[in-house]
């Protein structure tokens, strides 16, 4: 054996204390993010079918989960508003007393430390689906812009720490910028989903979130699952008109996208570990066939190295149980 001659990579692996000292990669609370949908209505606390573990929840309702969230030592939560009414432009986005804009007011009045996250879109609250304005079957770009900067503004009147346009719109986060620093709210920061792809991966958030599209897709939009530099110039036009966050969604299938936008960006990273990633999981682990535990974990981890700072997941509660 003498002859021979390589590497002793084992030397670095043989105890769990050794492993480690050299670990690379940490999964941590402070990465997660917990994504939750409001619902209007009274008492109600639904789970969603095809996202076993997740719940529409009313405003009644909220505190209780609230609670569990910062208990769990969770920062920061995602709201998603499922309003009861929808029309052409999506009144209830911008509405003072939206959902969303509700459900943070009183998120703020408990828990004005947790970091609150508003979602920014038209699709949940569009009567066609779609997530801008919609005329003779096209979605139209710049009067959707209006829209978008009146509800990040409505948002952030009512609390939200942090705005999260994700419609797509091309100038959205310089339209919401200039929205916001004209409304006086210089200081609440933009977390774009700078990088989304048209992606069957939504499919359990729509049904979630009641906000399919009523004819056609999202692809003239969102972004062709084919490319790679077009994630570049995404990211980059956002950089440019002031987001101070990056997301790249879904995650997954897209950790070779993530690493790229973290080398070439010098902004925090945020991988969307989105609804059909959670429920392909969940239904493999309800099954037995996997173990959601380490599961989980390896899959976030694989977020943390491709480059992902923070984690928005169905499966933030879970994982910061399984880190206390
Ligand atoms: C709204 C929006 C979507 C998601 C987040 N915001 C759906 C879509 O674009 O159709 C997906 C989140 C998930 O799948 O978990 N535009």
């Amino acid at each position: 054996m003498n002859e021979l001659n390589f590497n002793r990579h084992r030397r670095l692996r043989q105890s769990e204390n050794m492993r480690a000292l050299v670990r690379e990669t940490y999964l941590r609370k402070e990465d997660l993010i917990y994504p939750l949908f409001v619902v209007e209505g009274e008492k109600i606390r639904n789970e969603v079918s095809s996202m076993p573990g997740v719940f529409h929840v009313s405003l009644d309702y909220l505190k209780e989960e609230i609670d569990e969230i910062v208990s769990l030592g969770i920062k920061s939560i995602i709201l998603f508003g499922v309003p009861a009414e929808k029309d052409e432009v999506g009144s209830q986005a911008y509405h003072n007393h939206g959902i969303v804009q509700e459900a943070t007011r009183l998120v703020k009045e408990f828990y004005p430390e947790l970091v609150v996250i508003a979602d920014t879109c038209l699709c949940q609250y569009t009567s066609h689906g779609h997530c801008g304005v919609v005329e003779g079957g096209n979605i139209l770009n710049d009067p959707t812009l209006d829209l978008l900067a009146k509800t990040a503004v409505s948002q952030a009147e009512a609390g939200a720490d942090i705005i999260a346009p994700s419609n797509m719109m091309d100038g959205f986060v310089a339209a919401i910028r200039k929205g916001l620093d004209e409304a006086g709210y210089h200081d609440v920061p933009i977390m774009s989903y700078a990088v989304k792809y048209s992606s069957s991966f939504y499919g359990p958030f729509r049904d979630a979130a009641h906000s399919s599209p009523q004819f056609g897709d999202r692809r003239t939009y969102q972004m062709d699952p084919a490319n790679r530099r077009e994630a570049l110039r995404e990211a980059k036009s956002d950089i440019e008109e002031g987001a101070d966050f990056l997301i790249v969604k879904p995650s997954l299938s897209y950790l070779d996208i993530m690493r790229e936008v973290k080398d070439a960006f010098n902004a925090p990273l945020v991988a969307y570990n989105v609804s059909g990633e959670y429920s392909m999981i969940k239904a493999a682990a309800l099954n037995g066939w996997v173990d959601e535990k380490e599961i989980v974990q390896e899959k976030l981890l694989s977020m943390k190295r491709a480059g992902a700072d923070l984690i928005i997941t169905y499966f933030a509660k879970d994982v910061a149980k399984w880190l206390s």
